[in-house]
């Protein structure tokens, strides 16, 4: 079987690679020549773990080949997937126009009969419009049949969920089309819903717009634990285990972000204003999510007022851990808000420092570890919760901080252990820990030391990397 994978960035790529596992004969094809060729070396430009040994085994194994070349990717193929970028348009409607590019490309080198894929999330009745585009392009001696294979995968477990999809969907009006795609997705043995194009839509919009949801609902909650002196985890497991609401997507804390909830919310919202129907839910999530970033810097400013000056450190920049992505992610916006507070910035991520360099430069200090972002801080925001972050020994903030205050947006630590720690703890949904401490007054004379030894390391630091 001949696939064409059209986009190689964490659906295409994943989606290719996958289909070279189960043994079909997969091109990739990318308009971006620089991406084509590392990846034709065996080098994955994306953070995606166990991607980089698959796609290596099946390069070797001479399954999997990547071309910028669209009329080599057109010509063998029987399926072609498409998985570009749907990115938000400044309406924050889905902007179509990867999506139509990668069309007309296609439609200008088919030469024979092929099923079109569209995996890239697209606004209901995209797929029929797609058709329609094709129909228009290619000569009449050809037949293209279009069908909807809308992707669930997540960022940082793309290759187990895609072993493991909880359902594969394909949609379209074409019977034929939607059982030779149903065929082809077989030796993964995953649950398969077939339906009609239309629906076929709906249910990936639907679903994240649903996970965002319970994302905004369990943050609702958190704030008003935080009014009432409950307990946000407490409540949450007290919820989650009740089988009808489940415990997956309620854990509170800064907001969703990444390449998709926040996108394809705004995208439904407005398909939603398309058909003049006003989904008062929806509205509301995307509204409480935008909010809910706000509250750690918020926070941070109701207890110290400005943060002209002061040494911040933030740990975790990707949207979740076990990526590098940082499309809306909650760090940036954050590191902005600094930015323009005038504060002096560390920063410390396993994975993504190399995208917020592009984007930063050298507004910022870039951290190889948590102990280098936080020697000399003032404030520790925590905004991912990356094992190294989780794991970290609490014990080590008041000795390497100037000050061991921390605002936790991910609620990696145990109020017992923060309060036994010494730190000044504020987290989602719990209560604040020993915040009206007489820090200063606490430090032992060895830590004083060891606290000022690193102020001076950290200031020289920061120097170099700010010059
Ligand atoms: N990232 C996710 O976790 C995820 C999950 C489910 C669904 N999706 C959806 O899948 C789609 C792809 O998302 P992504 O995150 O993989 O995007 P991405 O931005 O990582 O990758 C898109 C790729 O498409 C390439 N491209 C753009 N125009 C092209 C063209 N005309 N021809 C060939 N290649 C072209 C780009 O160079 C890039 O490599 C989007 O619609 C997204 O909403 C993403």
């Amino acid at each position: 079987m001949e696939i064409t994978v059209v986009g190689t960035g964490y659906v295409g790529l994943v989606t290719g690679v996958c289909f070279a596992e189960v043994g079909y004969n997969v091109t990739c094809f990318d308009i971006d020549e620089q991406k084509i060729s590392t990846l034709s070396t065996g080098i994955c430009p994306i953070y995606e773990p166990g991607l980089e040994e698959m796609l290596k085994k099946n390069l070797d194994e001479g399954r999997l080949h990547f071309t910028s070349d669209s009329k080599a990717a057109c010509t063998k193929a029987e399926f072609i997937f498409i998985a570009v970028g749907t990115p938000e348009d400044e309406d924050g409607s889905a902007n179509l126009d990867y999506l139509e590019a990668a069309v007309a490309d296609i439609g200008a080198n088919l030469t024979k009969d092929a099923v079109v894929v569209i995996k890239s999330t697209v606004p209901v009745g995209t797929n029929e419009r797609i058709g329609q585009m094709l129909q228009d392009i290619i000569p009449g001696n050809i037949h293209v049949k279009v069908v909807s294979n809308p992707e669930f995968l997540r960022e940082g477990s793309g290759i187990l969920d895609t072993f493991h999809a909880d359902r594969i969907v394909i949609g379209t009006d074409d019977l034929e089309a939607g059982r030779e795609v149903a065929q082809l997705f077989e030796p993964f043995g995953r649950p398969i819903i077939q339906t009609d194009i239309r629906s076929a839509e709906l249910i990936k919009y639907a679903s994240n717009a649903f996970l965002a949801t319970k994302i905004s609902f369990i943050n609702e909650v958190a704030n008003l634990c935080e009014y009432t002196g409950a307990n946000i985890e407490d409540v949450a497991k007290g919820m989650g285990m009740d089988e009808r609401i489940g415990s997956q997507f309620l854990k509170a804390g800064i907001g969703y972000g990444g390449s998709c909830f926040p996108k394809d919310t705004k995208a439904l919202e407005k398909l939603t204003e398309y058909y003049n129907y006003d989904f008062k839910i929806l509205r509301s999530v995307i509204e409480v999510n935008s909010r809910q970033k706000q509250q750690l810097f918020l926070k941070a400013k109701k207890m110290l007022g400005s943060l002209r000056g002061k040494r911040v450190a933030v740990l975790g920049l990707a949207f979740k851990p076990h990526t590098d992505d940082i499309r809306e992610a909650p760090a940036i916006e954050l590191i902005t808000q600094l930015i323009e507070e005038q504060a002096d910035i560390s920063v410390y991520d396993p994975a993504a420092v190399g995208k917020v360099e592009e984007l930063f430069g050298s507004r910022l200090y870039y951290a190889d570890t948590v102990d280098l972002a936080i020697k000399g801080a003032d404030v520790v925001f925590i905004m991912t919760e990356w094992p190294q972050i989780t794991q970290y020994d609490l014990g080590r903030y008041p000795l390497l901080m100037r000050e061991p205050l921390i605002f936790d947006g991910r609620n990696c630590y145990g109020l017992v252990e923060a309060e036994l720690a010494g730190i000044t703890y504020i987290s989602i949904g719990r209560k604040a820990i020993n915040v009206n401490r007489n820090l200063e007054n606490s430090k032992t004379p060895a830590l004083e030391t060891e606290l000022e030894e690193t102020r001076i390391e950290s200031a020289i630091l920061h120097k170099v990397k700010l010059s």
